[in-house]
């Protein structure tokens, strides 16, 4: 909340609608989605890594998380300063996983372990990775 997500188009249309108190910012070539939201205050499209390294210098001083997907993980994981992640411990069958991350590179700063309740079915941990 608060702060901007960085997307790919495909994460984008998952989504159930446009998130709120968040901005937008997402990576596509599609001329459609550009004009579509093109005066919406809450989305900024960049349609390609160059342009949203414009962005993100011009930012650079934000908080400005990178939520997904394959590729757009694949594209940044070397510019990022932290990982969030959330370890569910259960086995999930998928199309679409994540790419490798060298966690070599990274130190465990916070694990927070989860029991299930009434809203998530498994254990999982809320675990956050600083850059070495
Ligand atoms: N479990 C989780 O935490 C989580 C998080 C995020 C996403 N997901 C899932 O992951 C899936 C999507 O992942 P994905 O890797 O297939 O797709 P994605 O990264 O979300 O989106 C890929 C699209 O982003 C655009 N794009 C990526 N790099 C670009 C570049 N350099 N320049 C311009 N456009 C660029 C392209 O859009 P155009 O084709 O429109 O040009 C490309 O087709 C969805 O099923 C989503 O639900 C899960």
């Amino acid at each position: 909340m608060g702060h901007s997500i960085i997307m790919g188009r495909k994460t984008f249309t998952s989504l159930p609608n446009i998130l709120p108190k968040r901005h937008h910012v997402i990576l596509t070539k599609n001329q459609k989605l550009i004009q579509k939201y093109q005066r919406n205050s809450q989305v900024e499209i960049v349609s390609s890594l160059t342009e949203l390294n414009s962005w993100l210098k011009y930012h650079k001083n934000e908080k400005n998380y990178v939520i997904g997907g394959r590729s757009v993980f694949q594209a940044l994981i070397s510019q990022v300063d932290y990982l969030e992640k959330t370890a569910i411990k259960a086995n999930f069958i998928g199309n679409v996983t994540m790419p490798q991350i060298d966690y070599d590179k990274f130190v465990l700063i916070k694990s927070v372990a989860h029991q299930p309740d009434a809203n998530n079915t498994y254990y999982y941990d809320f675990l956050t990775y600083q850059r070495k």
